[in-house]
């Protein structure tokens, strides 16, 4: 194959794989979990769905659509459907970027930690404080971090059918079955019970004494919009990308319905792993069930490792299948946002009828995230203030915007970029360009009756909610506190 052209899967299974892969990511194992439990456990997950359902699924599929009409990336996608809207596409393309600085960083801690376990059965495993020791270890985290572009970079150089299919094509079911060992094994801890209750029972979050008080519906809708749209790798161009190098005859709908649940339902098993393990632990260990840290980067690699810890030596081996998972979901998740940024750039080239070069486009996108993922890895999320990189007033306000690199870059990608981009879309294509318009994409492949529901997601409710998901995200980002 010319590695200059554009790419393409090789089979709708290739292309499920690899969207499944970019929607299953950290979000799943550190946030989704947690989020559960604190905001109402099984009621959380109903309106989770629920909003999958009504704004995930109508933005998915037209992300999809987009991709597949064009046959383009993000910008060039917006630029051939809209003259009005075209710039929405550079929101989609930043987006991405900016979550690779640090994405990149967390991906590498997993490759320290993979290391570290695996020393850890001759040496002794590790446990919680491994996590401060890297924190405020600069060199180490920034080489971890190139150690995970390189990875990254090999796999997206391949290209499409070579390099990003081929990963999921093994990474993905690779994850589904160490995820089921790793639950088997958190099941069988002491007190695994605890945690399980805290995930699923509503109201049990404040009972067995995890939080002090209840999150309000404003606050649990909140969540959940913000928790859904990050996990299903909504507007940041991915869909698009990926949605571009789709066979025309491949459904779309069905498709967005699996990745839906598959991503779902991987969030909810990587739960069932993390929070009982994380709990028993605790309990174990006699703390109090509040002060286990159950969410964010803590729980992956302070609380879990402490997990590992306590399981003696074989507590290695189950770190490293462990690490080995969260790895697999990091890059799956990376490899999107890279190609969604390279292949702008690609697309633009052919439009100007130059011949673009996959290899030098990946290079370069490759080498600028890196540089900038230097500033995430060096102030260790906050803990090591890093003097003269902090520009901004980065680690020097206590702002959730700007506390460390890593918040920065989040808020605005994650927290402004995202929200108004799918908001955008969906005025784009309910209002400008209308909902009739992707008809035609929608059907090639698929004969049932979705028009009317696609419409009236796309034109009333996604609008109408990513609104409010945009003001909430503004609102956690840069602490203003209106939904609490
Ligand atoms: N969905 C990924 C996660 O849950 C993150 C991601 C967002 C990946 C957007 C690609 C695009 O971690």
């Amino acid at each position: 194959m010319d590695e200059n052209k554009r790419g393409s899967f090789g089979s709708n299974i290739g292309f499920l794989l690899s969207a499944i892969g970019s929607a299953v990511g950290l979000g799943n194992i550190w946030g989704f979990p947690y989020k559960m439990g604190k905001s109402g456990g099984f009621t959380f997950l109903i309106i989770y769905l629920i909003l999958a359902i009504f704004v995930g699924f109508a933005i998915m599929l037209s992300e999809l659509a987009m991709g597949r009409k064009t046959g383009l990336g993000p910008v060039n996608a917006y630029k051939t459907l809209s003259k009005k809207f075209k710039w929405v596409g550079w929101l989609a393309i930043i987006a991405p970027f900016l979550i690779m600085t640090f994405y990149s960083v967390l991906g590498g801690y997993c490759i320290y930690y993979i290391v570290i376990n695996i020393v850890g059965l001759f040496k002794g495993v590790p446990g919680a404080e491994s996590f401060d020791a890297l924190l405020t270890n600069p060199g180490m985290s920034i080489l971890v971090t190139l150690g995970f572009m390189i990875i990254c970079y090999l796999i997206n150089l391949n290209g499409v059918g070579g390099g990003i299919e081929k990963f999921n094509k093994i990474g993905m079911p690779a994850l589904f079955v160490m995820l089921v060992i790793v639950i088997i094994r958190a099941w069988t801890l002491p007190h695994a019970a605890e945690g399980l209750k805290f995930m699923f029972v509503p109201g049990y979050a404040v009972k067995g004494g995890f939080i002090d008080k209840a999150p309000g519906i404003m606050s649990v809708l909140a969540t959940a919009g913000g928790q859904m749209f990050f996990s299903l790798s909504l507007a940041m161009g991915a869909m698009i990308t990926y949605g571009s190098y789709l066979g025309k005859n491949e459904n779309l709908p069905k498709n967005s319905v699996i990745i839906v649940i598959s991503d779902t339902l991987v969030a909810i098993m990587a739960g069932l792993a993390v929070i009982p393990a994380a709990v028993a632990n605790g309990i174990a260990k006699g703390m109090a069930v509040s002060e286990i840290k159950l969410g964010g980067p803590s729980l992956l690699f302070a609380t879990l490792q402490d997990v590992f810890h306590g399981m003696g030596t074989i507590g290695g081996i189950f770190g490293f299948i462990f690490y080995a998972l969260v790895l697999i979901a990091a890059i799956s998740s990376a490899i999107s946002l890279i190609e969604a940024v390279a292949v702008t750039f690609i697309d633009r080239a052919s439009a100007r009828g130059e011949e673009p070069s996959r290899p030098r486009t990946i290079t370069l996108v490759c080498i600028v995230i890196f540089l900038l993922s230097c500033f995430v890895a060096s102030d260790g999320l906050g803990s090591r203030p890093f003097a003269p990189w902090q520009f901004f007033g980065i680690g020097s306000e206590a702002a959730p915007w700007n506390d460390c690199w890593l918040d920065f870059m989040d808020t605005w990608s994650e927290g402004v970029a995202m929200p108004l981009g799918a908001l955008l879309m969906s005025v784009m294509i309910g209002w400008e360009i209308k909902p009739k318009s992707l008809y035609d994409e929608i059907d090639n492949g698929y004969n049932g009756k979705i028009h009317g529901f696609y419409s009236f997601c796309i034109k009333y409710v996604c609008p109408i909610a990513m609104v409010f998901i945009l003001l909430v995200q503004l609102s956690s980002f840069f602490g203003f506190g209106w939904f609490e």
